[in-house]
């Protein structure tokens, strides 16, 4: 193709930060390949186009940009914001004026729509009076979509039936979301790199800006995070997906740790508000039990069928509904009480809970007859860890990464534990490895079952990002 590639990326990353490596490119070939046919140019003249035409420029972007998203995604976000950070917004705002949330890169709508769930869930009908809800996207044709508020089942991974039921009513292309959780949120378009803002956009207490930095360099993070902080009030809040927020510490706001999750904010830290107790409900708080309440999960009858239950269950795992995964996990394991994947699921969850002694027996059974089990390896380094065992964790993760070099999970703990540990130069060597093992394509981690939720885009944005904060070696400084 005699068009100018590197010209093109850079045009594109100019204007709306968009980065192009590895498939990202070949993608990006493809789509200009198209785009070139549709307007029946010669490839010579397209830069000039793109260049030139704002709603060339657009079509491309509508084309480029990845609008992967679901329903509830990280609820354990959504349910801080529910029950620790409104209630003190609330509190703070004495009712004056309703609480403002904008989702920056909003996609097609599924995670203002889950906000605005979440909270009718909880404050009902006044939720509309309490509330104002935006999105903003760069990508019109997802932003259509947004508006059109009609989604397939792909939407929904692991939102329980019932949840769907209630809000959305079913036709014959789709689900559709029911009016009164529709018309509360606004959208926009919105390009986070532009050098102003619609007034629609501004004064926002809340800012949930998540699985987007993933696509831009740092420079371009920090440009988007100083844009985001102009859009919200003092104070504001800005809550970016869980495994982008260290990449995303650039300076700019200070980061904040509570409940085990962290978040930005513009001014000081919010004071909890006297009383957290929930106020009143309006009943059946479908979408925060599928976040949260094993009350709703009934345990399957024995006789259920094994099949279904482990897809089931694999699908829960993955979207993290840990309580709901436990009555299955046990369950099935009623029926085959020596199925390997179903008792490090049930170790995984345990580890979450916090019951590190009941996962690390259930692991240990496994070790007993799977000695170099991966999955088993990395549990019980992780269960190590996280009751601040550094040298087990430590010893736990070597021999998984021993037993598999490709493991860069492993390796990735390990370099965590040596930069707490002060071990600057075996922290910088893991993150090393682990962002060559993740430079190519993604090796085979030898973890057949327990879904670390490990992104290897951002991990490896994190590991650049740690490399680069770690104090530069010393010369001859004999670590390791
Ligand atoms: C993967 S989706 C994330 C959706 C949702 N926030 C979530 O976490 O599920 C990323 C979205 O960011 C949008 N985006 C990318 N660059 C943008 C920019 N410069 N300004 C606004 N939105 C952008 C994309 O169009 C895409 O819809």
């Amino acid at each position: 193709m005699n068009l100018d590639l590197a010209r093109v990326k850079q045009l594109v990353k100019a204007r709306c930060g968009l980065l192009f490596e590895g498939n990202g490119e070949a993608n990006l070939v493809q789509v200009l390949a198209e785009r070139i046919r549709a307007l029946e140019i010669v490839p010579a003249q397209y830069f000039a186009r793109l260049h030139d035409s704002g709603p060339e420029f657009q079509e491309l972007v509508n084309r480029l940009t990845i609008n992967e998203t679901y329903f509830f995604r990280e609820s354990e976000q959504i349910r801080w914001l529910v029950e620790r950070l409104v209630p003190r917004l609330l509190a703070a705002r004495g009712g004056l004026g309703p609480v403002r949330i904008l989702s920056a890169g909003c996609s097609s709508g599924e995670e203002p729509y889950s906000l605005v769930m979440a909270l009718m869930d909880r404050y009902g009908e006044s939720a509309s009076r309490l509330f104002e809800f935006a999105g903003g996207d760069i990508d019109s044709v997802a932003l259509a979509k947004a508006r059109h508020a009609r989604y397939t089942r792909f939407s929904f991974r692991g939102v329980p039936d019932e949840v769907r039921a209630r809000y959305f009513d079913q036709d014959r292309w789709g689900h559709v979301l029911k009016a009164p959780v529709r018309n509360q949120v606004t959208f926009h378009e919105l390009n986070l790199l532009a050098s102003s803002f619609s007034p629609a956009l501004r004064d926002f207490d809340v800012i949930f800006f998540r699985n987007v930095s993933i696509y831009f360099d740092a420079p371009t993070r920090k440009r988007v995070q100083q844009n985001l902080v102009s859009l919200m009030k003092d104070e504001g809040v800005l809550m970016i997906g869980a495994a982008e927020t260290l990449a995303n510490d650039l300076g700019v706001l200070p980061l904040v740790e509570e409940d085990g999750l962290f978040y930005f904010v513009k001014g000081k830290p919010p004071v909890p508000a006297v009383s957290l107790s929930p106020p009143p409900s309006s009943g059946g708080s479908v979408p925060m039990a599928a976040m949260s309440a094993p009350a709703n999960s009934q345990p399957l009858p024995p006789s259920a069928p094994l099949r279904a239950d482990v897809d089931t269950l694999r699908q829960l795992m993955r979207d993290k509904y840990y309580d709901q995964a436990l009555p299955l996990l046990e369950a099935v394991l009623a029926i085959e009480p020596g199925n390997v994947e179903v008792l490090l699921l049930k170790a995984y969850v345990l580890i979450n809970r916090k019951d590190f002694a009941g996962a690390e027996l259930l692991v240990h059974g496994v070790l007993a007859t799977h000695a170099w089990s991966i999955d088993a390896l990395v549990l019980l380094g992780l269960a190590a860890k996280w009751q601040q065992q550094s040298e087990a964790a430590i010893r736990w993760f070597k021999q998984a990464a021993y037993a598999r070099p490709e493991c860069w999970p492993a390796h990735y703990y390990l370099a965590d534990l040596y930069r707490n540990d002060g071990a600057n130069e075996l922290a910088r060597r893991a993150y090393r490895v682990v962002i060559q093992l993740l430079a190519g394509n993604e090796p085979d981690t030898g973890i057949q079952y327990v879904p670390l939720g490990l992104p290897t885009g951002e991990i490896r944005f994190l590991c650049e990002h740690q490399l680069a904060r770690l104090p530069a070696a010393k010369a001859l400084a004999g670590q390791g």
